[in-house]
């Protein structure tokens, strides 16, 4: 399927990124449809948008009718059947968990017409790990969006052995028809581009922070004033979420054994005492809730 006859697009998982997933797809025009298991996360999403749309409004970002126009491209139902069955793309955002993406991935290969192209957000795991449950390999591809969504221009689009070159240009036009900003990667790699960068910036921020060499606030300042990064690789973890640092380091560190990967004490002692940065108020900073 081409992208110019992409117009109903599936959202599976309705948490930070695949709201906000959702939300960027409408504002462009295309036919949304989110989904959650978790009633209490999709009436969450639906809360954010039902504030977000006409906060830019009144922002002068957007005009009335076009968000007028974007919510009514997106509802929200707990049903997979009715939110994937008639989708020309689904992009799963789901937990990271590679069990869960299988089961999800083989239902959503019974439920979806054969033309349908199914991908993962995921930031970790490739494609090529979960299309084998599918009747349709080379329609399953990684399209890899970045937090916050609505913001960030960028998706990793990267193609898996399985994926055909005609999946993989439909989803670099469909990224640009969303107004963001696609690079491909022709094979898959962990962590693909970015992550592999954040990675090892993060690595190296905590153990100077372990060694006390500087805090937290003066390692932010520096990686934000002498490398121009938007943010520091500390306020960073609180945005994306320290429990997803300490959890996807720990499965890397159990799958590989490379010490590399091992969680420090500090984002450890973190993640059990649940200061997961802003979505439970505290990380390496404070977040008062609204
Ligand atoms: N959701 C939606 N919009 C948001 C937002 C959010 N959580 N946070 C900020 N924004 C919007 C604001 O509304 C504002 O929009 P306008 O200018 O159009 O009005 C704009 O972003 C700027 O916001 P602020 O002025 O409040 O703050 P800022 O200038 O400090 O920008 C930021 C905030 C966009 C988050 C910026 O700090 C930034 O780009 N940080 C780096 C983010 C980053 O590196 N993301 C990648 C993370 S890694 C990842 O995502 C990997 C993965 O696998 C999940």
């Amino acid at each position: 399927m081409g992208a110019q006859k992409i117009q109903k697009i599936c959202i599976v998982g309705a948490g930070n990124m695949g709201h906000q997933i959702a939300c960027s797809a409408a504002l462009a025009g295309f036919e949304v449809k989110c989904t959650d298991v978790n009633e209490e996360v999709l009436q969450k999403a639906e809360q954010f948008v039902t504030t977000y749309l006409p906060e830019r409004v009144a922002k002068g970002k957007l005009q009335q009718a076009q968000a007028d126009a974007a919510r009514k491209n997106l509802t929200f139902t707990r049903d997979l059947a009715e939110a994937a069955g008639d989708a020309d793309l689904v992009i799963e955002a789901v937990i990271e968990k590679l069990e869960i993406k299988r089961t999800l991935f083989a239902e959503l290969d019974r439920i979806c017409p054969p033309h349908t192209i199914l991908t993962t957000n995921s930031s970790y795991i490739v494609s090529s790990k979960i299309a084998d449950v599918t009747k349709r390999p080379e329609k399953v591809c990684n399209l890899h969006f970045f937090n916050p969504a609505l913001v960030m221009k960028l998706v990793e689009v990267v193609k898996g052995p399985h994926t055909s070159e005609e999946t993989a240009q439909a989803l670099m036009d469909i990224c640009v028809s969303m107004g963001k900003t696609p690079v491909l990667l022709k094979q898959e790699i962990y962590g693909f581009l970015v992550n592999r960068m954040l990675t090892a910036i993060k690595n190296e921020s905590i153990y100077l922070l372990d060694m006390g060499i500087a805090g937290h606030e003066e390692i932010d300042t520096a990686v934000t004033l002498a490398l121009g990064h938007p943010m520091g690789p500390f306020r960073l973890m609180d945005l994306t979420g320290i429990d997803l640092t300490y959890i996807v380091g720990l499965e890397r560190y159990q799958e590989t054994g490379d010490p590399i990967y091992r969680p420090s004490p500090t984002i450890a002692e973190k993640f059990v005492k649940k200061e997961w940065g802003r979505k439970t108020g505290k990380g390496f900073y404070e977040y008062p809730q609204k």
